[in-house]
């Protein structure tokens, strides 16, 4: 399965679309802020990114390794507002290189770097962090026992591991298993018990466990219905083909978490 087959990734020229619409052209400087209402992938928008600041208690001081960082807007967010020095790793070329250049145009580069690797394989040079964050990201990844020694090995004790993330409410059918497996590039969909020991099995204490599945319906509902509302205007700005495809992402996740299958995790745990 390619990562591509998920729309929400495959017309990623939307993002230069909106800055068009902002009135900005060329090298014009751009702020985190007017990029915020569509550089974010997750739900929630920069409300989730100041939810992990003040949990976590990111400040100037905190090393931060993002994971997954898409066109860049969490990392962006974080660096404006807290003044910590992120690592943003993002596994697609097109997204890292687009989310470096936003980063450099908001003036932001002094403290955020852009990073392209798959997390699983990156040589980190024996670098450490104080905290790895992550929104909607790790569903993607295999190897979840992997992925957790590995960040394991990046954190000093009581470093931590903060994600917003998807699981597995009840069990998928095969059909549904392959639908998500194009549609979200779902790799790793376990229930929530098993999600939880996963982290405890990896020798992490888990310090939160937030079941934000009705929130998130709730959330996608009416994302789609906004969507759909603004039809004409999405399609002025982006074309027909941008337009179908986003609203055939947003109807597919928001079908999945209606019928109650598809869960929402907010998980903070800690290197002991
Ligand atoms: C839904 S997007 C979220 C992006 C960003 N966290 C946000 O909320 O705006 C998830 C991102 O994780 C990236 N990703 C998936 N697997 C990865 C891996 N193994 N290593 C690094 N990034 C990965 C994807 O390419 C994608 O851009």
């Amino acid at each position: 399965m390619n990562i591509k087959s998920m729309k929400l990734y495959s017309h990623i020229d939307r993002v230069y679309n909106e800055v068009a619409e902002l009135g900005k052209t060329g090298d014009d400087r751009l702020t985190a802020a007017e990029l915020s209402e569509f550089d974010q992938m997750h739900y929630h928008g920069t409300d989730a990114m100041d939810n992990a600041i003040h949990i976590i208690g990111i400040d100037k001081s905190t090393r931060v390794l993002e994971i997954g960082s898409g066109f860049g807007g969490p990392a962006r967010h974080i660096a404006h507002n807290t003044g910590a020095r992120i690592t943003a790793l993002e596994l697609q070329s097109d997204q890292n290189k687009m989310a470096s250049e936003l980063t450099e145009r908001c003036g932001l580069s002094t403290n955020l770097t852009h990073v392209c690797g798959d997390i699983l394989t990156y040589d980190w040079q024996q670098q450490q962090f104080d905290a790895i964050v992550s929104w909607l990201a790790i569903f993607h990844i295999p190897e979840r026992k992997r992925l957790l020694a590995l960040s394991g090995d990046l954190l000093p004790s009581g470093g931590v591991f903060y994600t917003e993330d998807l699981f597995s409410r009840q069990l998928f059918s095969n059909e549904e298993r392959a639908e998500l497996a194009r549609g979200l590039y779902a790799n790793h969909l376990p229930d929530l018990e098993t999600y939880q020991s996963e982290f405890e099995h990896a020798g992490f204490a888990l310090e939160r466990v937030d079941d934000m599945s009705d929130d998130w319906t709730d959330f996608t509902t009416e994302r789609l219905s906004d969507y759909r509302v603004g039809r004409a205007r999405h399609v002025r700005v982006h074309g027909e083909p941008t337009y179908f495809a986003m609203e055939e992402f947003y109807e597919l996740v928001n079908r999945y978490f209606c019928s109650g299958k598809l869960g929402g995790i907010r998980l903070l745990a800690r290197k002991p």
